[in-house]
């Protein structure tokens, strides 16, 4: 029998991220399965179904507007029992969520070893990505092995005394996932959303795709997006899809604020591959998303990001990316100069890939081979 290897995620960022590493791992000598706490559920399911993973336990955690606190204690109770049953010689977690840093600190109280896919990533402000920065934080204390997706987030692992023998640099697997996708796509993969959204939206018009979820802008800042975007929309050439994160602080200021204008196109979430295919056929994305400011880049796509501060400075530096925070009139502003002058657009909208080449799950494994 080979080593054992759980891996453990629950939020749809998680999944699309650890999915097509599933798959890697699964084609290798170790043994391995897979637990989903389900912090998120129906954005959790649509990332399985996609990636055709069946887990071998699911928690089934989520509560309607769940607190934090709820959440560790729930998360912390069911993963010790799957803990006990399965024994792994590895945990494996991802990123910044609840889910990942109590299953990480729930290993070690077992004394069980534990990876930490996407590490090192810091903005040193523990407010901000609330709780996200210091989650972060946690997991790498805990961590005995760190998968960093630059050579900035080994350097930050470094600057806290993390061993240099136990951090890999492997780019980050949310591009080995989105190349996946965008090849599918290429081949003709298409689904009902997809034809949804090309009956609903003129292509002809410049096309601005937004997200938003970050619990720090909860209140005032979402109702600052709400406006920003409603100015935006002023413009008749411009066409706005806004697929809605089911987070109630969110979907409440929306639905109320946005829900009136024939240019905003509201959704529920986007399955993974309708959503790679909206990016693709964007023209510009505002967001407070991670996980999209690491793809847009990649797809060419210019980037406002809805934050103060970001623990994502690669693209930034490379200025393809922009922060813009909550400020209505920032955003506006920004996204009209876009919308109008072309020279700022070909200056941001340069195809660019600080955050990995494909091969991110390959240099997991390997890693893992020599090390584990
Ligand atoms: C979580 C993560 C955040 C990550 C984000 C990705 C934490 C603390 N937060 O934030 O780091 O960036 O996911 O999207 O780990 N809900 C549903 N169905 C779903 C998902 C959410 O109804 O499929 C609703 C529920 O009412 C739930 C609420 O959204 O209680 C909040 O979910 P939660 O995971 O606590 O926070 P997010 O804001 O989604
Ligand atoms: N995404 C998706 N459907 C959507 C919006 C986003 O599949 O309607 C994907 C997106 O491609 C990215 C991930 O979800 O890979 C980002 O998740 P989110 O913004 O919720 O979390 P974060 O990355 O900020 O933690």
């Amino acid at each position: 029998m080979g080593k054992k290897i759980l891996l453990c995620f629950g939020t749809r960022p998680e999944a699309i991220k650890m999915c097509s590493l599933v798959h890697q791992l699964r084609n290798s000598q170790f043994d391995v399965e897979v637990c989903v706490t389900a912090q998120h559920r129906e954005m959790l399911d649509q990332v399985l179904s996609f990636f055709e993973i069946q887990p071998e336990y699911d928690l089934d955690i989520m509560k309607p507007n769940q607190s934090l606190n709820e959440l560790c204690s729930r998360i912390f109770i069911k993963f010790d029992e799957v803990l006990n049953l399965v024994k792994p010689d590895l945990v494996l977690v991802h990123g910044d969520t609840t889910t990942s840093s109590v299953c990480a600190w729930a290993a070690f109280h077992k004394g069980i070893k534990v990876g930490h896919v996407e590490a090192g990533l810091r903005t040193y402000n523990k407010y901000a990505p609330f709780p996200e920065e210091l989650n972060r934080q946690i997991t790498g204390r805990i961590a005995d092995f760190h998968f960093a997706p630059t050579q900035k987030s080994r350097e930050n692992l470094i600057s806290e005394h993390v061993s240099p023998k136990s951090i890999a640099v492997t780019g980050n697997t949310v591009i080995d996932s989105l190349l996946w996708t965008v090849n599918k796509l290429e081949k003709g993969f298409t689904n009902p959303k997809i034809d949804e959204i090309k009956s609903k939206v003129d292509f002809s018009k410049k096309v601005i795709l937004v997200t938003g979820h970050r619990r720090e802008n909860f209140g005032d800042g979402f109702l600052n997006i709400c406006k920003a975007l409603g100015n935006i929309a002023s413009d008749e050439n411009v066409e706005i899809v806004f697929p809605v994160h089911l987070n109630p602080n969110v979907q409440e200021p929306v639905m109320r604020l946005l829900s009136d204008y024939k240019n905003i196109h509201l959704f529920e979430p986007l399955d993974y591959p309708s959503f790679v295919w909206m990016m693709s056929q964007s023209y510009l994305i505002i967001t407070d998303s991670g996980g999209v400011q690491e793809e847009a880049p990649s797809l060419g796509k210019p980037v406002l990001v809805m934050r103060e501060t970001t623990e994502r400075p690669e693209a930034v530096e490379a200025g393809t990316v922009c922060l813009v925070g909550t400020d209505a009139e920032l955003i506006f502003s920004k996204a009209n100069d876009l919308l109008r002058n072309n020279e700022s657009y070909d200056n941001m909208s340069k195809s660019y890939n600080p955050y990995g080449d494909g091969k991110a799950n390959e240099k997991i494994l390997e890693f893992l081979i020599q090390n584990l």
